[in-house]
C-alpha cells in the first residue's frame, strides 16, 4: 500500500550539479574545477575571524528572528525589517511561499526551461503547473499575462534567468505588473540580482506601490556564501508575516547569520568579484566566438552555451578531464550546457579542452 502522498509518485529527484569532492573520489582526480552551479570560485576568506568567533556559541540555538542580519539588510534595501523573510537559501523562500499560498489544485506559472525548482516545489503543494514557453530565450511576459485564470496564484520569474542568463528590464516588468490582477502573487527571483546591468527592475520600490510582489535574492552567489546557506525574500507586511508562519524557527544557522551580516559590510569582496566575473566572462566570450560556438549573452556569472548537437559526449570528455560543466537534459536542452565563470586558470583551462574535443571528435 502506498501511504506517501500522490504528487510525489512521479517526481524525480532534483539532481544539482556534480560536487568536486564527488568527481575526485569517483573518478579519482586530484584536481577538479566546478563550473556547473553558478557559484563564485573565491570563499570570503576575510570571514575568517567572525566565524571563529561566533564558534563559541554553537551549542545555543540561533536566533530566529536574525535580528541584527534584519536590521542592516532593511537599511540598505530601504524596507521596514518585518518584510523581510529568511530562507536556508533562497530557495527556501520558493517552498514557503508556496506551502502559504497554494491551495491544491490551483495554478502556478512557470516558464520553459527555467530554474526547476518552482515547478517542482509547486507540484509537491499540488498545484497545477502553467508553462509558458520562452521567446528567444527570454521570459514572454505577454504570453504569462495572457495565461492568468481565475485560478491561478503565483507568477515565478526568475530575474537574470537560469539557465539562459537573459534578464528583464524595469519597464518590461513594471508594464508586465499592470495587467496582472493584485489577487496573484507574482515572485521574482532575483539569485543573480548583484551581476545584472543598470536598468535591472528596482523591485522594492514596485513593491511599495503594489502588494503582490514578492522579490528573492541571496548570499550563494556573488557573496560566495553558497556552502552556508542563506538567502531572503522582502514582501509587503502582510505577505512576509504569512510566510514567517511557515518557517521552521531556526532555519538560518549562526554561522550564516555571522556570515552574511559580515558580508553586507564588506563592499570590497562584492565590488572585486563583480568586476573580476565581468572581465572573465568576456574573455569566455570571445574564446567562444574563436571556436565559433554559439551563446546567449549573459547578465549573470554564467553562460549558455548552444552547442548544436547533443552535449552527452562532451560533458563526459570534460568531466574526465576534471571539468564539471552543467549538462542541461533535464531542461529539456541536450544541445546546449551552461558553464559558470571561473578563476581565469579554470577558464583557461575550460577553452583549451573544448577546443581540443572539437578537434578531435
Ligand atoms: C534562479 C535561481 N534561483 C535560486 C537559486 C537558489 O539559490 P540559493 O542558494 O539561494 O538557494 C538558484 C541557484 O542556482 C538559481 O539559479
Amino acid at each position: 500500500m502506498k501511504i506517501y502522498r500522490k504528487e510525489l509518485e512521479k517526481l524525480k529527484v532534483y539532481k544539482p550539479g556534480k560536487p568536486i569532492e564527488e568527481v575526485k573520489r569517483e573518478l579519482g582526480l586530484k584536481e577538479v574545477y566546478k563550473l556547473a552551479s553558478n557559484e563564485i570560485p573565491f570563499s570570503p576568506l576575510y570571514l575568517r575571524d567572525a566565524l571563529t568567533r561566533e564558534l563559541k556559541n554553537v551549542s545555543r540555538y540561533p536566533e530566529s528572528n536574525c535580528f541584527y542580519l534584519r536590521k542592516v539588510l532593511a537599511k540598505k534595501l530601504k524596507v521596514c525589517g518585518e518584510q523581510i523573510v529568511f530562507g536556508n537559501g533562497s530557495d527556501e523562500v520558493i517552498t514557503l511561499a508556496l506551502r502559504a499560498f497554494i491551495e491544491r489544485g490551483e495554478e502556478v506559472i512557470v516558464s520553459y526551461p527555467t530554474f526547476l525548482i518552482y515547478e517542482i516545489q509547486a507540484r509537491i503543494e499540488g498545484a497545477k503547473i502553467r508553462r509558458v514557453p520562452l521567446k528567444d530565450f527570454r521570459y514572454d511576459l505577454d504570453a504569462i499575462a495572457r495565461k492568468v485564470t481565475r485560478k491561478t496564484k503565483i507568477i515565478f520569474i526568475a530575474n537574470p534567468d537560469n539557465p539562459t542568463g537573459t534578464y528583464l528590464a524595469h519597464k518590461e516588468v513594471e508594464g508586465f505588473l499592470r495587467k496582472i490582477p493584485k489577487r496573484v502573487l507574482v515572485y521574482f527571483d532575483e539569485a543573480y540580482f548583484e551581476f545584472a546591468p543598470n536598468d535591472f527592475p528596482r523591485t522594492a520600490a514596485l513593491l511599495k506601490k503594489r502588494g503582490n510582489i514578492i522579490f528573492t535574492r541571496t548570499f550563494s552567489k556573488a557573496y560566495g556564501l553558497a556552502g552556508l546557506r542563506i538567502g531572503y525574500g522582502v514582501a509587503s507586511l502582510e505577505v512576509a508575516g504569512i510566510l514567517n508562519k511557515v518557517r521552521e524557527p531556526f532555519n538560518i544557522n549562526r554561522f550564516a547569520q555571522c556570515a552574511a551580516l559580515n558580508a553586507l559590510q564588506n563592499k570590497n569582496f562584492l565590488k572585486k568579484i563583480i568586476s573580476y566575473t565581468q572581465n572573465e566572462k568576456r574573455y569566455l566570450y570571445r574564446q567562444l566566438q574563436v571556436l565559433d560556438i554559439s551563446f546567449i549573452k549573459s547578465a549573470t556569472n554564467f553562460i549558455l552555451v548552444n552547442f548544436k548537437k547533443d552535449t552527452r559526449s562532451l560533458y563526459e570528455y570534460l568531466l574526465g578531464q576534471g571539468i564539471i560543466v552543467r549538462e542541461l537534459r533535464s531542461w529539456g536542452l541536450k544541445d546546449f550546457f551552461r558553464v559558470t565563470v571561473g578563476t581565469h586558470k579554470e577558464n583557461v583551462k575550460f577553452i583549451q579542452k573544448l577546443a581540443y574535443y572539437l578537434k578531435n571528435s
